[in-house]
This record gives structure tokens, sequence and C-alpha cells, in this order.
């Protein structure tokens, strides 16, 4: 082998030598300036191809052609390796750290109370119903039995979205927002054949100034019971039922003689319990009811002969103001997590 030659193999096996020891990038650098440079070892043969006789000359271009091929291709190997080190992380990772916890949000005072009235209610067999909240006067008033001079309107003052005779409802009625969930009695009485067991949640509206205790916006549940037979007995079971459900088992319910239009006889119930005489009472009026009156029934195409029912009305916020003492209706709307956070 002429003597050219021999040298080769020496100085490659030397560049891949140190190419594969290179620990890190910049001694990388420094083994490929060293042989690949353009004063390196390597580069120092390259150059001696032109002193070479013309015989010798097109075999050792192509081995120190092969050669070069096998150096940048091993320099290229060991600088994607370097690299994709350098990139992990230096520290190895603690598996054994906790993890990053997610804040869970929790449901609003409101809808916490109206979820256990429609699970008590759910267990005796009552649906949920709904209806509009822009109700037109026949089912939030008339039909109820309260025609427009009757002086019930004037406590449940509302807001009118179009005035009597306007352009509004077809019938030339105005259209309102709802006073109370009472108005989907009547739309599921009209559509459905009795017997009848549904309480309505819902959003209902009234034009009062906003206090501690009122606001025009509320959350009311209405509760309707139609049957052959039935009794106040029933009504004052069922209401039993559920305010012992809601406000705890020694939990005790009065009724006392009321008024209402759409219920003959009608009574305010008062509870008392643990939480009224926290609050310093014996009792508390927490809701209106009665025995459905036989016109409202009629009003709807039922035979008031056959069927009778019972209905009731009660304001969510009251109930979770004394469930859970809060003493102002207001911070149910203002959605300060501080408060929203207690419950
Ligand atoms: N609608 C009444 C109110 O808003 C509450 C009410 C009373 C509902 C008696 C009834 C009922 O269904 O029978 O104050």
């Amino acid at each position: 082998m002429p003597e050219f030659l021999t040298q080769i193999e020496p100085v490659k096996q030397q560049a891949l030598a140190q190419l594969s020891a290179a620990g890190d990038l910049g001694a990388l650098e420094q083994t490929r300036v060293s042989f690949l440079g353009s004063h390196g070892k390597f580069t120092a043969l390259l150059k001696q191809l032109g002193t070479l006789s013309k015989e010798e000359r097109p075999m050792a271009g192509k081995a120190l052609n092969a050669a070069k091929v096998e150096l940048e291709s091993a320099l290229a190997d060991r600088l994607s390796l370097l690299e994709s080190r350098a990139c992990e992380p230096k520290e190895s990772t603690d598996f054994t750290l906790p993890g990053r916890r997610r804040v869970l949000g929790k449901f609003h005072p409101l809808t916490q109370v109206t979820e256990d009235i429609v699970r008590s209610f759910r267990k005796i067999g009552f649906a949920v119903a709904d209806g509009p909240e822009v109700e037109d006067e026949y089912h939030c008033f008339n039909a109820l039995n309260t025609p427009p001079d009757h002086p019930a309107r004037d406590t449940q003052d509302t807001f009118y979205l179009f005035a009597r005779g306007d352009r509004g409802a077809e019938d030339g009625e105005s259209l309102l927002l709802r006073t109370h969930t009472s108005s989907v009695q009547i739309r599921v009485m009209e559509k459905q054949a009795p017997p009848v067991r549904i309480i309505v949640p819902g959003r209902v509206y009234r034009r009062d100034n906003a206090d501690a205790t009122h606001n025009p916006t509320f959350h009311q549940v209405e509760g309707l019971y139609v049957d052959r037979r039935v009794t106040v007995g029933d009504l004052k079971g069922t209401v039993e039922f559920v305010f012992k459900e809601l406000m705890g088992p020694e939990t005790r319910i009065r009724f006392r003689p009321h008024y209402f239009s759409y219920t003959e006889p009608s009574f305010e119930i008062d509870f008392s319990s643990a939480l009224t005489r926290k609050m310093g009472k014996a009792w508390l009026e927490i809701a209106g009811c009665g025995m459905v009156h036989p016109q409202v029934l009629e009003n709807v195409g039922y035979d008031s002969e056959e069927w009778s029912g019972w209905a009731f009305g009660f304001g969510i916020e009251r109930i979770a103001m004394i469930r859970y003492g809060i003493n102002n209706i207001r911070l149910f709307y203002e959605n300060d997590v501080r408060l929203l956070r207690q419950f």
C-alpha cells in the first residue's frame, strides 16, 4: 500500500474516538476544528492530495473522501445526541410531589336549596314543570281568579312589556314578567289531563324596591296536586314532610287561615325549628297554600265535581336566608366568592 494511504486510517480512528468522547457541544466543536478545521489534521491530509503522483492520486482521493463522509456523519450523529441531551431537565423529576389541585367550584346557595326542594318532592312522586317568565295577563292573573280590578293585583305589581290594548299579546292582553310561579299551574293543567303532581321552581318579578328582604327579581317554588278526593290533610302531610327534610326532623308546621283568590280555603304556613329559635322566633311565616279553587279547575277545563287539589308557593331566597343565616337578600345576587364559598 502506498505510504500516503496508510496515514488516513489512524487519523480517522483518532477523530472518531474523540468525537464519541466529546461530552458537550463545546468539546465537540473543538474536536471538529482540530480535525476538519482549516488547520485540522484531516484537512492536512486533504491538502497533501495535490502533492501526490498522478498514479497515486485517484486511490488516495477516493479513500480520503470515504473517510470524510464517515467523519461528517459521526459528527452529525454526536451533535444531535448532545443537543437533545441539552434540552433535558438538569434535575430529575420527583414523581412523589403532590399534584397541582384544581379548585372545585360550588353551586350557588339558591341552586343548592332549589335542588334540595326538588329532591324531596321527587321522593314522593312530583315531577318538575317549567313555564315562561314573560307571561300573559291571563295565565298570571285572570285564570287564577284575579281579574284586573282585583285588589290582589296591587300587591303583585310587575313590569309590563305591552300596555293593555297595545299590539303585544294576540288577544289584546298585556305581556308582563310573571309575579309568581302560580301561572305555571294553569299552563300545565291546560295541557295535561288530571291527575297532576308537579313542582315548579323558577324566577319571578315584582315592582318592589330592593331592601334587605326584597328584590325585584327572586325565586319561588310552586307545587300543585290534583286528583280525586284530595284533602287539606294531604296538603299538610306533604308540606310537613318536605319542611322536615329541608329544615331538620324536629321541624313543626302550622296553618293559619289566609286569603288567595285561587285557593279556597287558603292558608299561610308557619314553621318552627332550631333555626327559628336561633332567630329568636317561635314561628316564621314561610309559604302560602290552599285547596285549588273550583273556578280555577273549571278555567282549565277540569270537572271540579270530580277533581280536587291543593297548591302552595314559597320563596326560595327566604328558605335559603333562614337556613344559612343570611340577613340580606342582596348578597345572593352580588356573587361575591367570599360569601359563596361559605355554603
Ligand atoms: N302565588 C303566591 C305568592 O306569590 C304564593 C301561593 C299561595 C301559591 C297560595 C299558591 C297558593 O299556589 O295556593 O305569594
